[in-house]
């Protein structure tokens, strides 16, 4: 939500800042600018409404610098405006700064210190860079000590700020608090960056930052301070990741490359965590904090929450654990009442987002323990948890999320079984998840093959509509909920995942003809009654189509999934769901990876 980046030290350090705001874009993409200073006494701003491909337009070839900083925005406080765009500067065009995160108490600011002070935005963010001119020029402080003045004023604010003085025009300065940030280390440059993919052309080498700290970047130094103004070192980790890898090749868009990664992330996720006899390889401490625990809590939003709720089935059935599933933000301010010895789960493709990090804090407050299961090592959750593993499938840059969901499935499977066998539970070793993701992996690639049979499907049902229902027991209805997150999000037609026992109980009154209804089946015990279900929609009108296990398919079914564990028929299920809310999207002319009102991550409460 937002991104930031930041140079000094490269002669094209305007050239450096847009390549890498367009890496960040999926962070947030209504307006953009960036400010660079040439350190000889020329400096210009450029901001836009729109994305990077605009901004791109409106920087003249004038426009150059060696030290700067950029943003891409993701509105929190004030419209869509070139005005609200950051970089924000003080009134006297010496402070410029951006910022990722919300400042709650601005308006108590803006009315206790700058009454005085004329606005020029509707934002949150002004309030800072002119709060720390105020202070610069009425305390005669420098730079660094307003900022950190202003920052002793900010109330359960959360915050990476990047800022830069004109009168020290090679030096960037850096805050964070909850929101993330990291600092690139290079050879007579630095660079800064809300994640290190928008970077990786320039290092691999990364410093992480903790909450309350500032730091001080030139060409050929990082001055971290930590709250109490104590001197920090720090080494930096290696970032061991292709820059390419995160380029979409000749996809049109990176959905559908995402799409269709999985096999080889399921194969990866194998590979990775079970030996070849398929025994799972995980950190013993893991396991063992794991089964000191009287009940599981995962915790997620959206789609990692939807994945939790498929978590919850493995880890029930593999490990007889009882195991709970929340929202995140619902979690983090109405706690529900915990068993005696909690452990924590948390799903998070990210590893930034606010919501879980709020509960994560919480959690740590407590004292409980905790794994984070997320895609980006070295992320917030990640770094607060006790426990992390990772789901090693790649960027995933498309807003709407298709191969962590399915890694965080495989994942929490693989880790079910640890669980379970060293429980010594029979079902458990029985579980052939080595075997069963191989299957998983050659089915998704059979599914994702038929990509013109779903463009079909996605034409004849969905192009015509602004309503639909997914419709499943169990699992199934599990995987509706995501199902339909994923067409509503890209699509924007308004979808529903429902139990489908449940739908003559209120809902089935919105059935009419022609309405939309896709029945997921895979579940021996319940498909009868869901197809029964579906039935009663027909008689009401509804257009159906299934999505159905083969060893439950009839001649009739419109997709056919291979047969897996029925524990693992999510990993499959989904799929068809996803190009149908892909085709639906990219028929109706929409950006498919980046829609509106959206950011990937989501770094505010
Ligand atoms: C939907 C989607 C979001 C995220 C949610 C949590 O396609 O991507 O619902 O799943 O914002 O994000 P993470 O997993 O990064 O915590």
């Amino acid at each position: 939500m937002c991104g930031i980046v930041g140079v000094t030290g490269k002669d094209n350090a305007v050239q450096i800042l847009v390549d890498g705001l367009q890496k960040l874009e999926y962070r947030g993409y209504d307006s953009a600018g960036i400010y660079v200073n040439d350190q000889k006494g020329d400096d210009f701003l450029v901001k836009t409404t729109g994305r990077i491909a605009e901004l791109r337009k409106k920087i003249t070839p004038d426009v150059h610098g060696s030290t700067g900083i950029g943003h891409t925005r993701w509105a929190t406080h004030g419209g869509v405006t070139v005005d609200n765009a950051h970089p924000h500067f003080s009134n006297d065009d010496r402070f410029y700064l951006v910022h990722n995160g919300v400042i709650e108490n601005f308006q108590e600011l803006k009315d206790t210190y700058l009454k005085d002070v004329p606005f020029k935005s509707q934002t949150d963010t002004e309030v800072v860079v002119q709060l720390v001119d105020k202070f610069a020029v009425e305390d005669h402080l420098d730079a660094k000590s307003a900022l950190v003045k202003t920052l002793s004023l900010l109330k359960g604010s959360s915050y990476a700020f990047l800022m830069m003085d004109r009168e020290q025009p090679d030096t960037m300065f850096v805050a964070k608090q909850k929101s993330p940030l990291l600092i690139g280390v290079g050879d007579g440059f630095n660079v800064v960056c809300s994640d290190a993919f928008a970077m990786l052309r320039e290092t691999h080498e990364f410093l992480e930052l903790m909450d309350g700290e500032v730091v001080t970047i030139t060409p050929n130094s990082v001055d971290i301070q930590d709250a109490d103004g104590n001197a920090v070192s720090r080494d930096p980790f290696h970032v061991d990741m292709d820059p390419n890898e995160a380029d979409k090749g000749t996809y049109p868009f990176y959905m559908l490359k995402e799409v269709d990664e999985q096999p080889n992330v399921m194969r990866k996720l194998a590979q990775t965590y079970l030996d070849a006899a398929g025994k799972p390889e995980i950190d013993d401490k893991l396991i063992k904090a794991m089964q000191a625990a009287d009940r599981l809590y995962i915790v997620g939003a959206g789609t990692s929450y939807h994945a939790g709720l498929i978590g919850k089935r493995l880890f029930e059935k593999l490990t007889n654990m009882p195991t709970e599933v929340h929202v995140s933000s619902e979690f983090a301010y109405e706690q529900p009442l915990l068993s005696a010895k909690p452990f924590f789960i948390f799903l998070t493709q990210s590893g930034e987002t606010a919501d879980s990090r709020e509960v994560l804090s919480n959690v740590n407050e407590a004292g409980y323990p905790s794994l984070t299961i997320t895609n980006v090592e070295n992320s917030t959750l990640s770094r607060e948890a006790n426990y992390t593993l990772l789901l090693h499938a790649g960027p995933e840059i498309a807003v709407a999320s298709t191969k962590a969901y399915t890694a965080q499935i495989a994942l929490e499977a693989i880790l079910a079984k640890a669980l379970g066998e060293d429980m010594g539970l029979a079902i458990a070793k029985d579980f052939d998840v080595r075997t069963q993701l191989g299957l998983v992996a050659n089915g998704m690639q059979a599914i994702v093959d038929e990509k013109d049979k779903l463009e079909e499907l996605s034409n004849d049902f969905l192009m015509d509509t602004n309503r639909a229902f997914y419709i499943g027991r169990g699992i199934d209805q599990a995987v509706s909920l995501e199902a339909a997150l994923k067409l509503k999000e890209i699509s924007y037609v308004q979808a529903e995942g429902f139990a489908s026992g449940e739908l003559k109980h209120g809902t089935i009154a919105l059935i009419e003809k022609g309405t939309p209804v896709i029945g997921i089946i895979t579940q021996a015990k319940t498909a009868s009654l869901t197809r029964s279900n579906l039935q009663e929609t027909i008689a009401r009108g509804a257009k159906t189509m299934t999505i159905v296990r083969e060893s439950l398919a009839n001649d009739d079914d419109d997709l056919v999934l291979p047969d897996v564990d029925e524990l693992l028929m999510p990993l499959l299920s989904v799929v068809p769901a996803q190009l149908l809310a892909y085709y639906t999207s990219l028929n109706k002319g929409l950006d498919v990876d980046k829609p509106r009102n959206l950011a990937k991550s989501v770094t505010v409460e």
